[in-house]
């Protein structure tokens, strides 16, 4: 197994940067370099500010060191692994790979941070040695926060080499890695910039507004509440033509993209006068401060803002089916997009799991493509679909993508859904074992090894008399018949604390001393949390139990 002592990153900007800092954050010592070493050391400096912090500590910081590529190149000869994170240009990213060529380590790894370039291309005048030791590793902005990391390797890739990187990006860099085939946009960004793609021209067509948009497209679908133009504001407006057009490049004329990617003056006067979102003057949302800080949203026909108007969505589960302008909407935006990730199957990924990761991880959505299409129903996305005048992909024929555990295999068949090595997933162990102890706020589980595992089942996970009941409850057994506990659940909180309302009614019935009882109770039950006998893990964050 090889070692990762130290990490090279050429490219000091948005992404160069951030990678290089989440790698100090994992306390390896990285050189970045940038074209000039004024450009690489402003770029470090710019981390110590950079919000959210990219930075866990100052100690990470001075892990960083800083170059040129032309003084500074032959350093990269000390580095176990090397990121290019410089601009996406083929031409130039190859240029700068000969150049890496000369300078590392024989077998050092090389990877590029490229967001829509295939590896075959990248690699087409490489030689076979650096073939061999070359992969993508495509992170996700921000490099610290975004647990999606999409590694895509060639026919020559070292397989050793690749199960090194993707060791030590999940165990040290906290990466969830989710593999892909050598295609344009990899899953992630094909089918996200897609969806964005689709669900932003479709507004402007039906003349649906940003705030609608963004209320059809956001909680309805499990989507985050920034929706699609709220999205568009935070990565950057300016970003999307360049995206869209570098896969339109790369993609065959018969691709569905095509169809969604059409210009839209709007946007493009937008981002000549420096309307790139959050980043800019505003986006499609700003916040007005001369009016004390009122959020606006912007007309999509004449490009004026008005404050915000909250859209009240009436059966937002029914959405899909309703007969109005919000289900047109809805409809025309999603089905396209499930028919689209229907159709990666075989093409972008091998099967449903990983584009359900992907796009659960890279764009935060509660479900899958093939967990929404379930949801909805294969037998409806089919007739939506032909409805729409879109083809319909052979594999929503089959019945469902998921059943109990189980999930549909490219053979055709339902195979156990497959976790990466060391990683235990609660839902798995619910599905498959019954809870040692439940009432209506709590459960413990066995996770095996003499491991329980403490699940708060509360609306936000938030802490009441029976989950104060069920936490002491649960330390008495682990005492006696386990050796550790994680408290943990795979709701999206990992705790909202005390549930409030549960204090509220003896406070409002101005019954101090029973307030007082269950302040009392909170305390000592926590307190025998801290001194309990056994080790106790809080899994605050992430969606398994990892392992190692
Ligand atoms: P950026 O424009 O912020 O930074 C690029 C940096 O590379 C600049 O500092 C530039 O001076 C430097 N550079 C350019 N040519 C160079 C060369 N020959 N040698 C050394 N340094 C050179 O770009 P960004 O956004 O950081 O993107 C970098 C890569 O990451 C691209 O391939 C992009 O597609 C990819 N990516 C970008 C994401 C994003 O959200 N911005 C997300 C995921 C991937």
């Amino acid at each position: 197994m090889r070692a990762i002592r130290k990490v090279a990153v050429i490219g000091a900007g948005v992404m160069g940067a951030g990678i290089a800092a989440h790698i100090a954050n994992a306390g390896v010592p990285v050189l970045l370099l940038d074209v000039s070493r004024d450009a690489a050391a402003a770029a470090r400096q710019r981390l110590m500010t950079i919000e959210p912090p990219a930075l866990m500590d100052e100690g990470a910081a001075r892990l960083i060191e800083t170059g040129g590529i032309d003084e500074d190149m032959a350093r990269i000869a000390a580095c176990d692994w090397i990121i290019e994170a410089i601009v996406e240009k083929p031409e130039v990213k190859r240029a700068l790979y000969s150049r890496i060529a000369h300078h590392r380590a024989v077998g050092a790894a090389v990877s590029s941070n490229t967001s829509t370039i295939p590896l075959a291309d990248l690699t087409r005048d490489a030689g076979a040695g650096f073939r061999r030791s070359f992969l993508i590793t495509h992170f996700f902005n921000p490099p610290r926060y975004m647990r999606l990391l999409e590694i895509v390797t060639g026919p020559e890739t070292d397989r050793d080499l690749v199960k090194d990187i993707s060791r030590f990006a999940d165990h040290h860099l906290g990466k969830s890695i989710v593999v892909c085939k050598d295609r344009p946009g990899f899953i992630a960004n094909r089918l996200g910039c897609f969806w964005m793609q689709a669900a932003i021209a479709t507004a402007f067509a039906q003349g649906v507004t940003v705030e609608e948009a963004d209320a059809v497209l956001g909680k309805p679908f499990g989507i985050p509440k920034t929706g699609v133009f709220g999205l568009a504001d935070l990565v950057g407006i300016d970003l999307l033509p360049h995206v869209n057009s570098s896969l339109a490049a790369a993609l065959e004329a018969d691709d569905l993209f095509h169809s969604v990617n059409v210009r839209l003056p709007m946007v493009d006067a937008m981002i000549a006068e420096g309307y790139t979102g959050r980043k800019g003057k505003g986006g499609f949302y700003r916040i007005n401060r001369a009016e004390g800080k009122r959020k606006e949203a912007m007309d999509l026909a004449t490009g004026a803002y008005h404050p915000v108007k909250p859209v009240a969505l009436a059966n937002p589960a029914g959405l899909m089916a309703e007969d109005s302008r919000l289900g047109r909407y809805a409809r025309a935006v999603m089905v396209k997009t499930l028919g689209y990730a229907a159709g990666l199957l075989g093409d972008a990924a091998d099967n449903v799991q990983s584009i359900d990761e992907a796009m659960r991880l890279g764009y935060n959505w509660t479900y899958g493509p093939f967990e929404l299409i379930d949801r909805v129903g294969t037998a409806t996305v089919r007739q939506l679909l032909a409805g729409e005048g879109l083809p319909v992909p052979a594999i929503l024929k089959a019945p469902e993508f998921y059943r109990a555990g189980l999930v549909l295999a490219p053979s055709g068949g339902y195979v156990p859904v497959a976790r990466p090595e060391g990683v235990l997933a609660l839902a798995d162990v619910k599905r498959t074992t019954a809870a040692l102890l439940k009432n209506a706020s709590a459960s413990l589980w066995d996770v095996g090894d003499g491991v329980s595992c403490f699940e708060l089942t509360t609306k936000m996970n938030t802490l009441d008399a029976a989950a104060f009941d069920l936490l002491t409850r649960s330390l008495d057994h682990v005492a006696t018949h386990g050796r550790a506990m994680v408290i943990y659940s795979d709701a999206a909180n990992f705790s909202a604390g005390v549930d409030l309302n549960w204090m509220m009614v003896p406070a409002k019935a101005g019954d101090w001393t029973a307030v007082e009882d269950l302040v009392r109770l909170g305390q000592v039950s926590l307190k025998r949390l801290k001194y309990a006998g056994v080790p106790v893990v809080a899994a605050v964050a992430g969606l398994a139990l990892g392992g190692g």
